[in-house]
């Protein structure tokens, strides 16, 4: 089954098409072609939503050329359009889904719509080397985006419920708006990440919030605050503080990330764990899921899709819609910006 995905939610423009063999559950990567607006909004600090619409219209139809012509697919050759249409921007979602309606109607394709969020777990089902394995259940995933900060149930392939998420600010947004308080450029994570290379990571004891609580609640907001108000205190930033700081950030967020999973799946028995969203590119966040799992001996499956399948793509939403998502009359796809979870468990 030949899929195009298309991924518009926010300032990522993507498209790809992957085979799906029904028989044995493999999906392959045929073609994944990615347009970002992020040198833009590093100019601005951050994402004006209307920009990234904009951006959107721009990128949609050349990088959807670009998925089927490194596929050496024609339009007819596919079996069904997938197409996010929630959660993000309503303006980028809109792009991504009036296309998709568009394309659905003249090629004669049925339209599979697609939550984002589940896209960031279904990343990890893309076979990416010949002896991939599809993950055991039940699995535990973790969603930790920009958007979003999420813990999740999946006990089978395709029934994903909530656990639990942040209260306030996602793991990447903070990180996005500390990396601001530092004078790193947009988006932070990533920069963290490099200066956090050379901190010291007993400089600064910043709270890792909620790590106690008994559920599977986050918080990252007091983390952004306690760094503004230590920063008030220092005269002028260096290179040295500002690696301290970050370094010291970034434990204190994977620290809360590792433990709450690691509770998760020892209370749910999982036989899996995924990890998905931007924030998973985060190798000490790799690192130290790897290291807490092994010394645990949980006999734990790991999961953590490749870099370019962390951050938004159009392969995650057409993996998605071949294992989780059914087609539906392209007039009845709407964006729904504030789509989430399904919390019933
Ligand atoms: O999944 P994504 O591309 O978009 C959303 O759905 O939000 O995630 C973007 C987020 C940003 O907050 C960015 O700072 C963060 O992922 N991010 C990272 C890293 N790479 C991207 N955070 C920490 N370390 C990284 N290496
Ligand atoms: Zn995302």
């Amino acid at each position: 089954m030949l899929i195009l995905g298309i991924e518009s939610s926010c300032d990522e423009t993507g498209a790809a098409i992957i085979n799906a063999e029904s028989k044995n559950k493999k999906v392959k990567l045929l073609s994944n072609s990615l347009a970002s607006s992020l040198s833009l909004h590093a100019k601005t600090g951050g994402i004006i939503p209307e920009n990234a619409a904009r951006e959107q219209i721009k990128f949609i139809i050349p990088v959807i050329k670009e998925a089927l012509l490194k596929a050496k697919l024609k339009p007819k050759d596919l079996d069904a359009i997938a197409v996010t249409y929630g959660p993000g921007l309503i303006g980028s979602l809109l792009i991504g889904v009036e296309t998709a309606k568009t394309l659905s109607y003249i090629w004669s394709k049925p339209l599979i719509p697609v939550n984002h969020l589940y896209g960031h777990i279904y990343a990890n089902f893309i076979s990416e080397d010949s002896d991939y394995r599809v993950p055991e259940f039940p699995a535990v995933g973790l969603v930790v985006s920009g958007g979003h900060t999420d813990l999740v149930l999946m006990k089978n392939q395709n029934s994903i419920k909530w656990l639990g998420g942040t209260r306030d600010d996602a793991a990447g947004e903070a990180m996005d708006k500390i990396g601001r308080l530092l004078g790193l450029p947009y988006p932070g994570g990533p920069f963290i990440e490099k200066a956090a290379l050379k901190g010291n990571l007993k400089k600064y004891k910043f709270p890792s919030p909620l790590i106690n609580s008994k559920d599977y609640d986050f918080s990252f907001s007091g983390l952004k605050t306690a760094v503004y108000r230590e920063i008030q205190t220092i005269e002028s930033l260096d290179s040295s503080i500002i690696s301290d700081i970050s370094a010291c950030v970034q434990k204190a967020v994977i620290d809360v990330l590792v433990k709450k999973t690691i509770i998760a799946f020892r209370e749910y028995g999982a036989k899996s764990i995924l990890l998905g969203g931007g924030v998973a590119a985060n190798n000490s966040l790799r690192e130290t899921f790897n290291f807490k799992l092994s010394t645990l001996n949980l006999g734990v499956k790991l999961f953590v899709p490749t870099k370019s399948l962390c951050t938004d793509n159009g392969a995650m939403i057409a993996t998605a819609a071949f294992y989780n998502n059914s087609s539906s009359d392209f007039r009845k796809v709407e964006a729904n910006p504030n789509l989430y979870f399904d919390t019933a468990l």
